[in-house]
């Protein structure tokens, strides 16, 4: 039912005429916009399917399942180990996927709507679906059974001296989400126990989803750097925050995961509040982002998005998912298509 939804929501099924009429009875612009702008816009599309595929995959096992989001039908096991982290998860996974999905329509539609072609991922949706009860049987565009997970946001935030536009590097929360591939959601049924393994799963996508929402957090406001029209300027800009209002909430329930190690692998999540960690970098209650150094060291800290470097933005967030394991199991050609939406949008230039 959603892939239909979702696939009519891409690149079918749009009257980019009637568009147009409704922009011009609201007036808003609906002049076309340039290659530079279209190109940013068709990055962000991309990445927001992109975004969207994975997150719906979470909602179909961990979420709420409903008229907004259908697909799936709950992992109680799955769903009661991310309550874990707070009895509210279910709830801000849904919400979090539909903001993805009205992301991904809503950039589309607007970039027919100023006469640019819309992106269309559905003949890469060819990964496998978990095969644990309540996930959905469809063909899927991400693939979160053997991820690796990034968790250095976690400490880059709680920093004040570093700031990795100045190449500063972070150390990680989790060190062993960084060494190997671990699934994020049941593979099956067999994933749901015993306990401490079901659980390390869900702590796995309590960190993905921060890992996930930073990146969000950090393309926007790079890319709006480069954009030329002033309309395309405040799209950018209205959704970009949206992206650190998800960052805020995971960063906080991430703190929350109970430390264990998976006894089927020996994943490690550490108590964070104490020795070797603990401190400004670690502490789980340090969840808002402490000011750092901003475009020269002699400028006073400043409480930012990091990073906001525009050149290579693209490029970056693309590879960074890939690094992340996102897409094993991809095609040539796909990889080939993401790389052309970011060179594209790394070449736009401000007009
Ligand atoms: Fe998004
Ligand atoms: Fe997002």
């Amino acid at each position: 039912m959603l892939a239909g939804g979702l696939a009519a929501g891409v690149g079918v099924g749009f009257a980019p005429f009637g568009h147009v009429a409704n922009a011009m009875a609201r007036n808003v612009s609906s002049s076309t916009i340039g290659a530079g702008d279209a190109a940013i816009l068709r990055f962000l599309a991309a990445a927001e399917i992109l975004e969207t595929d994975l997150w719906q995959q979470y909602n179909e096992l961990g979420g709420v399942q409903d008229k907004e989001l259908p697909g799936g039908s709950g992992s109680p096991l799955y769903r009661e180990a991310l309550e874990k982290l707070d009895e509210d998860m279910p709830q801000y996974i849904h919400d979090n996927t539909e903001d993805e999905l009205t992301h991904e329509t809503f950039i589309n539609a607007y970039l027919e709507s100023r006469g640019a072609e819309p992106v269309d991922l559905e003949r890469f949706r060819t990964l496998p679906s978990s095969k644990a009860s309540g996930a959905q049987q469809i063909g899927r565009l991400t693939n979160l059974m053997e991820l690796t997970v990034d968790t250095s946001w976690w400490t880059r935030y709680r920093s004040h001296r570093k700031n990795p536009d100045f190449g500063d590097t972070f150390p990680q929360a989790v060190q062993g989400l960084v060494e190997g591939k671990f699934p994020a959601i049941p593979r099956s049924d067999k994933d749901l126990k015993p306990k401490n393994h079901i659980q390390a799963i869900a702590n796995t996508a309590g960190f993905h989803f921060g890992t996930i929402e930073q990146g969000g957090t950090s393309l926007y406001p790079s890319l709006a750097q480069r954009v030329s029209d002033p309309e395309v300027l405040r799209v950018v800009l209205s959704i970009g925050p949206t992206e650190a209002m998800h960052l805020q909430t995971w960063a906080d329930k991430a703190g929350n995961a109970p430390p264990l190690t998976d006894p089927t692998n020996g994943l490690v999540f550490p108590n964070l509040n104490e020795k070797p960690f603990g401190g400004e970098e670690f502490k789980t209650n340090l969840i808002m982002p402490e000011p750092t150094i901003f475009l020269k060291k002699s400028l006073p800290i400043c409480s930012i998005v990091r990073p906001t470097k525009t050149q290579g933005a693209a490029m970056g967030a693309a590879e960074a998912l890939t690094a992340d394991g996102l897409f094993i199991g991809q095609s040539k050609e796909f990889f080939e298509a993401l790389k052309e939406l970011a060179s594209a949008a790394d070449a736009a230039t401000r007009e």
